[in-house]
C-alpha cells in the first residue's frame, strides 16, 4: 500500500502503548477481564464532576439559536474571557480574551503552536523520558526534537540543555506535571532554565518555552505548581481538560499566550490560522460552552492520591525502586533487568499490563497508569508480589 514512507516508519517506532493494549486485550479475552490488570492507557475511569455534567444538560437543552454552527477560529469570546480573567486573577498579568485560543485538547493546541513557531529544521528540546507523541507533533512541522536526558532524579538537567542549545533551536516543550514520570519541576530548576533562555535571548536568539500543563491541577501532597508565565516571557502555555475535569474523549484545550511576549500580535495570528489550517477550525462548541466557567474546579485529586499512595506501596513492598510521583497519574519503577521490553513481558506472564520504558525514550523503567479502579490497584497487589518475589529468587 503506497502510504507515506514517513508515517510507516513513525508507525513502526511509536506504538508501544497502542501494542500492549492490543497484547491486553487478547489477554483480557483469554484469561477474562478481571484477571487482567491493564494499566497501560492513560484513560482516566474518574468521571467528571456533577456540576459539570448538570451544565452540559442545561446547554444541550438550552436550544440558542446557532449554537451548532462554526465561529471564528479562536473559539467563543465570552468563553476566552472566562478563560483569561481566570489568568488574569492567577497571575496579575494584563490577560485578554486575545491572548487564548480554544484548541482540540492539549494535543491540538501543541501542534497549532508547533506549526505557528517552526521552519523546516528548526530544532526542539524535549527533556527525556518524554510523551512520545511530542516527536511525532515536532516532526508534523518540519521540526527534530532533540531529546535531553534529565537528571537521575528526573529533574532538569541545566547543563545538558544547555549544551543542547544551537542557532536553530527554536522552543523547548516542558511538561509539568509529567508523563511517565510524575514529576513536578520546582522554581529553582525553572528559573534557571529561564536565565539559559535569557541570556540567549540578549545574544538575540528567542526560545520558547512551551509549557504542557495538560495535569496542571492533579498536584499531591500540597506540593506548589510553579507558574511560568511569572518564570520566562516567551512562554506559551497549552491545556486541556481532558483530564483535570475528566473530558479525554470531548477533545477540549487552549493555548494561554504569555502577555508579556513582546509583539505577540504575529503569534496569536499565526496560531489562529494554524488553528483553521490544520483543520481543527475551532474547537467543540458545546465543549466550549461548558469548560469557560469550570476554570477553577476539577474532579477531586484525593481520589487520584488515594491511587497514587496504593501504587507506590505495592511496587515498594514489591522490591521495586521507584520515585514517588508528585503529579499526574503515572508512575516510572525501575525496570530489574535492563532489558525493560523482556521485562514488560515478564509482567504479563504475572498478568499486569504495562508500557515499557523506551515508549518514553529510557530503557530501563516500565510506566504505569493508575488513573483506573482502586479496587483493581489492591487486587494487583498480589501479583506485584510475585513478580518481585520472582526476581528476587532470579538474583
Ligand atoms: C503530557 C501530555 N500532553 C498532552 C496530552 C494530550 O492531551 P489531550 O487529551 O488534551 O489532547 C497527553 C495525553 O495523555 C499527555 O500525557
Amino acid at each position: 500500500m503506497a502510504i507515506s514512507k514517513k508515517i510507516a516508519e513513525s508507525m513502526k517506532s511509536s506504538s508501544w502503548i497502542r501494542a500492549m493494549f492490543e497484547v491486553g486485550e487478547g489477554l483480557k479475552r483469554l484469561y477474562g477481564e478481571e484477571n487482567i490488570f491493564d494499566f497501560t492507557l492513560g484513560n482516566p475511569v474518574i468521571e467528571p464532576p456533577e456540576a459539570l455534567k448538570k451544565e452540559l444538560i442545561r446547554i444541550v437543552s438550552s436550544n440558542v439559536k446557532g449554537m451548532h454552527r462554526y465561529m471564528s477560529n479562536s473559539g467563543y469570546e465570552e468563553v476566552r474571557e472566562d478563560i483569561s480573567k481566570f489568568h488574569k486573577e492567577n497571575t496579575g498579568l494584563a490577560f485578554t480574551k486575545d491572548h487564548i485560543i480554544m484548541t482540540v485538547g492539549a494535543a491540538g493546541g501543541i501542534n497549532v503552536v508547533l506549526k505557528a513557531l517552526l521552519d523546516p529544521g528548526d530544532e526542539v528540546i524535549v527533556p527525556c523520558p518524554f510523551f512520545i507523541e511530542f516527536k511525532f507533533y515536532i516532526e508534523n512541522h518540519g521540526g527534530v526534537i532533540i531529546l535531553v536526558d534529565t537528571r537521575e532524579d528526573f529533574h532538569l538537567d541545566i547543563d545538558n540543555i544547555e549544551k543542547a542549545i544551537n542557532k536553530k533551536t527554536k522552543a523547548i516543550i516542558i511538561n509539568s506535571p509529567h508523563n511517565p514520570t510524575g514529576i513536578v519541576y520546582n522554581e529553582k530548576e525553572l528559573k534557571e532554565l529561564a536565565s539559559l533562555l535569557m541570556e540567549k535571548r540578549k545574544k538575540g536568539q528567542r526560545i520558547f518555552i512551551i509549557s504542557d500543563e495538560a495535569y496542571k491541577k492533579i498536584i499531591y501532597d500540597g506540593i506548589s505548581f510553579p507558574n511560568f508565565f511569572h518564570i520566562y516571557e516567551d512562554t506559551i502555555v497549552v491545556t486541556s481538560h481532558s483530564k483535570d475535569l475528566a473530558l479525554p474523549g470531548e477533545r477540549i484545550g487552549y493555548i494561554a499566550i504569555s502577555p508579556l511576549i513582546k509583539n505577540a500580535q504575529a503569534l496569536i495570528d499565526a496560531a489562529i490560522f494554524a488553528n483553521r489550517t490544520l483543520g481543527f477550525i475551532n474547537a467543540p462548541a458545546i465543549m466550549q460552552r461548558l469548560v469557560g466557567k469550570f476554570q477553577k474546579n476539577s474532579v477531586d485529586i484525593m481520589d487520584y492520591q488515594k491511587r497514587r499512595d496504593m501504587i507506590y506501596e505495592i511496587l515498594i513492598e514489591s522490591g521495586f525502586e521507584v520515585m514517588k510521583p508528585m503529579g499526574a497519574f503515572y508512575i516510572f519503577p525501575k525496570s530489574p533487568i535492563l532489558d525493560d521490553i523482556k521485562f514488560v513481558r515478564t509482567l504479563q506472564k504475572h498478568h499486569i499490563l504495562a508500557v515499557p520504558g523506551v515508549g518514553f525514550g529510557k530503557q530501563g523503567y516500565f510506566r504505569l497508569a493508575y488513573c483506573v479502579d482502586l479496587d483493581m490497584i489492591e487486587r494487583s497487589r498480589k501479583y506485584f508480589n510475585e513478580v518481585g518475589n520472582a526476581v528476587k529468587r532470579e538474583s
